[in-house]
């Protein structure tokens, strides 16, 4: 699943970068700030409410079974349609009851490896009985003794057996079950929409990480591979779909079919999926390879022709890079109604929420396409790395989440070249990785398989360490072997796991400078990695170009592991010759280069998962090359130094006036990139000051910036030209960033500029329609809450649900919290995102955190953690770091007290700093 749209990158999406950007990068290099932070005495959290899941000593299956194939045979008994009554509609008819019972059977066939007289699988939440075990070597019936269910976390299902189970041996298993459709967006749930009076009812599953055992009593553990034959009774106006394709339907009375699957190739049980839908696709009767299904309106207005073709050109573009077979033998895409996260990669039947598949030509954003191009590569890359190779254990996952989301950049680049997307993505997973990476609670990309055991360790593995710190190490590696070699060891890791084989290939040797005396083996990449895998956080490299000393730098809570030797490749250029060089640094040993050029540049593309920090006057001639010749410094750096100045001005190795003066180069700047590292640099001041009587001083520091910003929509015309630019050229197509980016800051500094800008172009719309609700009374409002029920488009509605947010009434605010509370209003899966922006707007911060922690129950089902960190990321008052604290029952307030220490001390130390600050 994607991260990005699941959880604190939901935000991300829906908005563009800028929102996500303002709270992107503002907590790090909190190290320093640990004195302090140890005088602050933390409550101990209360005993938890007495429960009996608490995690048993053992949580793993014993692997002395294994499954080969499970035949499932399911029905699901709701009513696809209910007529709302009292619409004049025919009283004859009676509306049923909806009925959220399921019911179900299943054969598993497994091999036994080790004489046992007890078999375990997972089930929760299900009523198991009559359990039948088959030697079906000899035929024979086994006699079962007890069915036991563990009630603890480790959701074990024990049946007890009167002989043993001999080694070699093949068994089979038979369980009748029954359970409850879920309202709550897990395992097997409901989704619903309404077409005119008619309700009409989904059932869709999502299993990831570990809900396939609400579904079927399994063995589920993502290593414990197995065949799926699937068969589901369903009532007959809908359509039944499942990873594998249809393979019989069958008519049995009036009300009900019976459609069987074909037999899935072996697979994980976290990527089992079925739906029972009223849906459509483009082409019912003819096979495709992709199909695309969503409701029939949608069908019929060609919202997801755009989905179906990049679907089709991405498979051919990973196909042709790896010469990998697709196994499966179909793809489904759906759009569905309710789904929590935004997509899921179920092999074979992909499932997206609405606003990631749905595309409408003219009304949807650029913005929109861009998030859904990016989403179902995302999610196709999964289709090889992740379904047909699968990493052993939760702990791993970075390696199907990184991959997917490295491989996803070069594919939207490849198919959709006009969006220049690839820097940026880069830019945006370096941001997120460095932010989670510098916080002491942040842990390596793969922790110990031993210390990820219950579902809450699992879960908690989905964050930007796993998704963009894996990305960008990957991309490092791919970097250091150089691109071929690596996408050749994908290829090779088909059977294995990848990275299994690395090891085996020979990387370019072109290490111009060894920097140490040691000779470097450089066959050997698990060696090369391994720091970067097994511990947290990154290294700072230190520049002096007095002495030419490159040296390694950890900060605080970075512990060395005394059995790793870090071995760092250094890329850079310098003004004397603007071609490669190379260094590595090993074990923290300096090296030594001298040169006679002006300035070094390290990191050259931002390759390195690391940042660097030089002399002052190294620091003082980049900033000098910048303003005289920016172009002598590659794109993504010019982004990347003014983040690193920023950052290390945090941590207190460069002055905050030398990050200050990192941003004035942007007077010539014309891309996005630079732009938006200033701007969400600047917005931390912002953040920070905006409630304290620094405010307006720092309204003056910034305001040449806005400036600047304003000019270059100037130079690049008005928003006609613009418009011009991205729909009928591909030159200018990276300016809408910029454009946002200004028009945001003029808008927020009521510059009637704003106006005049705000022509209604898809792109602006979002930012246009926040400004309207803000300056309107409850008419407006009203008005935009009308249009947000109404409209069909996802994408508007996406920015109408944003802008309501937008009001400064707080009775508005606090009526549209209450909103969330209503699945009929707001539905599950964008509460947590509506409570967020909410939060972000400065009239609504305090409601929103006093309405989360009186209704935590309900808000927190989406993502908790993302609520807290967005709730809390303007808190900078001792206060309010005492509120925090109280609170410390909840797992996410330990990052949220950390970052709310970080800005107490950030705000104390740079107060007078920025009052004296006129101009940087
Ligand atoms: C309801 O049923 C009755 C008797 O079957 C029939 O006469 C009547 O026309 C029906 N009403 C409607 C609105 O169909
Ligand atoms: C639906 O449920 C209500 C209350 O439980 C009951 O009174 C009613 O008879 C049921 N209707 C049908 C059609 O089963
Ligand atoms: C369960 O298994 C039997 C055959 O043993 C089958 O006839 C029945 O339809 C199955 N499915 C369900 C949902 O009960
Ligand atoms: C996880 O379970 C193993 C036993 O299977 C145990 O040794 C380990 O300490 C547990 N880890 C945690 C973090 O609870
Ligand atoms: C750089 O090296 C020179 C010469 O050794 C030294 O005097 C200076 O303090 C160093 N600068 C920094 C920032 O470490
Ligand atoms: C902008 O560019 C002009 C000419 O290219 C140059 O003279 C000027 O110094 C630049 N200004 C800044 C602030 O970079
Ligand atoms: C920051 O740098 C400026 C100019 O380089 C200097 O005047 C100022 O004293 C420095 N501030 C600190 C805190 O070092
Ligand atoms: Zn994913």
């Amino acid at each position: 699943m994607p991260l990005k749209f699941g959880t604190s990158k939901a935000i991300a999406i829906a908005f563009g970068v800028l929102t996500v950007s303002s709270i992107g990068g503002m907590f790090t290099m909190i190290i320093l700030f640990k004195a302090q932070t140890q005088n602050i005495t933390m409550t101990p959290p209360p005993t938890p409410s007495p429960t009996t899941l608490a995690p048993p000593p053992n949580m793993r299956l014993p692997k002395s079974l294994v499954p080969q194939k499970y035949e499932i045979s399911l029905a699901v008994h709701l009513y696809t349609k209910i007529i709302e009554e009292g619409n004049g509609s025919n009283p004859n008819i009676t509306t049923p009851n909806q009925t959220m019972i399921f019911t179900g059977n299943s054969t598993v066939h497994f091999q036994c490896a080790q004489r046992t007289m007890s078999i375990f699988l997972n089930s929760r939440n299900l009523n198991v009985s009559s359990p039948v075990v088959l030697n079906e070597n000899t035929k024979r019936n086994i006699k079962v003794s007890g069915l036991q269910h563990y009630d603890d976390e480790s959701d074990f299902l024990k049946i007890e057996l009167m002989d043993a189970l001999e080694a070699e041996g093949n068994y089979s298993l038979f369980l009748s079950f029954h359970g409850e459709v879920s309202d709550n967006l897990e395992a097997l749930y409901l989704s619903r929409y309404t077409d005119g009076i008619i309700k009409i009812f989904i059932a869709a599953t999502n299993l990831q990480p570990t809900d396939a055992r609400k579904v079927f009593p399994c063995f589920d553990e993502p290593d414990m591979k197995a065949v799926f034959k699937l068969t589901i009774f369903h009532r007959r106006e809908t359509i039944a779909l499942g990873n594998a394709a249809p393979y019989e339907r069958n008519i049995i009375d009036d009300e009900w079919q019976r459609t069987t699957f074909r037999e899935t190739p072996k697979m994980s049980t976290y990527l089992f999926a079925f739906t029972v839908v009223f849906f459509t696709t483009q082409c019912h009767f003819c096979v495709l390879f992709v199909q695309t299904y969503a409701r029939p309106e949608a069908i019929d207005a060609g919202h997801t022709d755009y989905a179906r073709d990049i679907a089709r050109k991405l498979l051919r573009f990973y196909e042709s890079q790896f010469e990998m077979k697709y196994s499966m033998g179909k793809i489904d895409q759906l759009a569905l109604p309710d789904l929590y996260p935004a997509a899921m990669e179920n092999w074979g039947l992909i499932t997206y929420q609405e606003g990631f598949l749905l595309y409408q030509e003219g009304v949807s954003s650029l913005l929109h396409k861009e998030d859904i191009a990016t989403v179902i590569a995302h999610e196709l890359a999964h289709q090889w790395f992740g379904n047909e190779v699968t990493m052993k254990w939760w702990n791993d996952l970075w390696l199907n989440e990184g991959i997917a989301t490295y491989l996803s950049y070069s594919a939207v680049d490849s198919v959709e070249p006009t969006f220049n997307i690839k820097e940026i993505s880069i830019m945006n997973d370096l941001h997120d990785a460095f932010r989670e990476d510098a916080l002491a609670s942040s842990h390596p990309l793969s922790p110990p398989s031993k210390a990820i055991n219950t579902t809450d360790d699992i879960l908690g593995m989905f964050d930007s360490i796993s998704y963009s710190k894996g990305a960008i190490v990957l991309r490092m590696l791919a970097n250091h072997v150089g691109e071929v070699v690596f996408n050749k060891g994908l290829q090779v890791s088909k059977n294995d796991f990848p990275f299994r084989s690395f090891p085996r290939l020979k990387p370019q040797a072109e290490n111009q400078y060894r920097g140490h005396k040691a000779v470097r083996n450089t066959d050997d990449i698990a060696g090369f990695m391994n720091p970067w895998i097994t511990q947290s956080g990154y290294p700072v490299i230190t520049i002096n170009t007095t002495n030419g000393q490159f040296s390694l730098y950890f900060l605080g809570h970075v512990k060395l592991h005394p059995v790793n030797s870090w071995t760092v490749e250094i890329e850079f250029i310098s003004d004397a010759s603007s071609k490669f060089e190379k260094v590595y640094l090993y074990n923290n040993e300096p090296a030594f280069i001298t040169k006679n050029g002006e300035w070094i540049l390290a990191n050259i593309d931002c390759t390195g998962y690391y940042r660097v920090n030089y002399n002052p006057e190294n620091w003082e001639r980049l900033l000098a090359q910048l303003q005289t010749n920016r172009h002598s410094i590659p794109l993504l750096n010019r982004g990347q130094l003014i983040d690193d100045a920023f950052n290390l001005a945090r941590a207190k190795l460069v002055n905050v006036t030398l990050a200050l003066n990192s941003t004035l180069f942007l007077t010539n700047e014309t891309t996005f990139l630079p732009w938006e590292s200033a701007v969400r640099n600047l917005e931390y001041f912002i953040l920070m000051f905006d409630r304290s009587e620094v405010y307006g001083p720092m309204q003056v520091s910034v305001i040449w910036l806005k400036n600047s910003c304003l000019q270059i929509i100037l130079i690049f015309g008005n928003t006609h030209i613009s418009y011009l630019c991205i729909y009928h050229t591909k030159c200018c197509f990276i300016l809408r960033y910029t454009q946002l980016l200004a028009i945001k800051l003029a808008c927020s500094n009521g510059l009637p500029e704003c106006v005049e800008m705000a022509n209604i172009h898809p792109n602006l719309r979002s930012e246009i329609y926040c400004q309207a609700v803000a300056a309107g009374e409850k008419e407006e409002w009203e008005f935009a809450w009308d249009m947000y029920q109404t409209s069909s488009d996802t994408s508007e509605k996406e920015q109408l649900r944003r802008a309501l947010s937008c009001t400064k009434k707080i009775w508005l605010l606090s009526r549209y919290l209450d909103y969330t509370l209503d699945p009929e209003k707001i539905r599950l899966m964008d509460v947590a995102s509506t409570i967020y922006y909410i939060a972000q707007n400065s009239a609504g911060q305090a409601l929103a955190w006093n309405f989360i922690r009186a209704n935590w129950d309900y808000v927190s089902q989406g993502d908790g953690a993302m609520l807290i960190a967005g709730v809390t990321s303007r808190f900078s008052t001792e206060f309010e770091l005492e509120e925090v604290i109280y609170q410390s029952f909840l797992l996410a307030v330990a990052l949220a007290i950390e970052q709310t220490q970080v800005n107490i001390q950030w705000v104390k130390e740079n107060k007078d700093d920025v009052l004296q600050k006129k101009k940087p």
